[in-house]
């Protein structure tokens, strides 16, 4: 157990260095400077979230020469080393670092994207002892007061949506990493407020996001939350929104957003839309186990009412249907 705390500290250790050589290549590297400037990024912002550049000269491995040191680059997933070969290679090279940080502002890992169109756009560390994808969410550190202020908390897709909303002064906002929302990200972001917007990019693979995000946000939905959806233009994200329109614009957008019941709705209605019995009849299934997931409270009350009235049907029906007595469910 020591040694397994020793090792992290190490390894926290190891990222906050590389977080300092990141930045400094930055300042020393002006086509990954130009880079943030074309996506209309200040240096203010930049320093704010400790935007970084990885070169591909020099690498890390060779600044970090001590052996032990470029051990645990290896360990933080800094740095790669084929089978049976002693020579080390830099996992980011060339690419636009974003450093990830826990909610006690430690940094546990980086995000990092090209500068040009090619693939993969984005790539994140990969998990360690400190870094567990599924349970982070990146800007929570830097937001966490605004969060409070504003008494709301955004949940976007994107390092750069982040980046851009807290420059255009929505500095509200936190990302899932690459990954699904999970209910771990959510139970995490409601210890700061009980108001959750989510805003993904307005796509098809956006709004299928949404969906299971909703999914996932369910069993945390009790009577005392607020949990909404917003829906930006297909060609947008809150990046290119928020610059092209500006923060009032996305700020009325959030005025407007979807409630979680209004959506789940919706989705079920949009799922079989004919009003057939056989529509009427795959709705309900749907609705099952969304039901069975929500806490048992007025929320879950009122969804069953909306729901039986969107399919012709009475509430003690639905719930009968979807097995909601809550005398038989503990
Ligand atoms: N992502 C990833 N790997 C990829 C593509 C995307 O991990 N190959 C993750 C990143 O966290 C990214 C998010 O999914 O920020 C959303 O993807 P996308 O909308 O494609 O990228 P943007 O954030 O809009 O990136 P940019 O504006 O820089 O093009
Ligand atoms: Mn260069
Ligand atoms: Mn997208
Ligand atoms: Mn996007
Ligand atoms: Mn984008």
């Amino acid at each position: 157990q020591i040694a397994q705390k020793v090792r992290t500290q190490n390894l926290g250790q190891v990222l906050t260095e590389a977080a300092t050589f990141y930045k400094q290549q930055l300042r020393e590297h002006p086509h990954a400077i130009a880079y943030l400037k074309r996506r209309g990024l200040s240096g203010d912002i930049a320093q704010r979230f400790g935007l970084g550049f990885a070169p591909f000269e020099p690498t890390l491995s060779s600044v970090f020469d001590d052996y032990n040191e470029s051990s645990s680059l290896l360990d933080a997933g800094l740095c790669k080393q084929r089978e049976g070969q002693n020579r080390r290679y830099d996992f980011f090279r060339e690419r636009i670092m974003f450093p990830i940080r826990n909610t006690k502002g430690q940094i546990i890992g980086f995000g990092g994207r090209v500068l040009d169109k090619s693939e993969p756009k984005y790539l994140n560390s990969p998990e360690t002892p400190l870094f567990q994808k599924g349970q982070e969410l990146y800007g929570l550190f830097e937001a966490r007061s605004a969060i409070s202020q504003q008494q709301y908390a955004l949940i976007v897709e994107g390092y750069m949506d982040v980046v851009a909303l807290a420059q255009a002064g929505l500095a509200n906002a936190v990302a899932t990493l690459g990954t699904a929302t999970s209910t771990a990200h959510v139970q995490k972001l409601f210890r700061f407020t009980d108001t959750i917007v989510f805003s993904f990019d307005g796509d098809s693979a956006g709004r299928k996001a949404a969906w299971r995000a909703m999914i996932n946000a369910l069993p945390l939905a009790t009577d005392t939350r607020t949990i909404k959806f917003l829906f930006l233009p297909p060609e947008h994200d809150p990046d290119t929104f928020v610059r092209e329109k500006g923060a009032d614009a996305f700020a009325a957008e959030v005025q407007t957003a979807m409630t979680l019941s209004q959506f789940l709705l919706f989705g079920l209605n949009q799922a079989a839309p004919d009003g057939s019995a056989e529509a009427r009849a795959r709705q309900l299934h749907l609705a099952k186990p969304l039901l069975q997931s929500l806490p048992n409270g007025a929320l879950r009350t009122h969804i069953i009412q909306a729901l039986a009235a969107q399919l012709n049907s009475t509430p003690s029906d639905v719930s009968e249907y979807c097995e909601l007595n809550a005398a038989l469910r503990p």
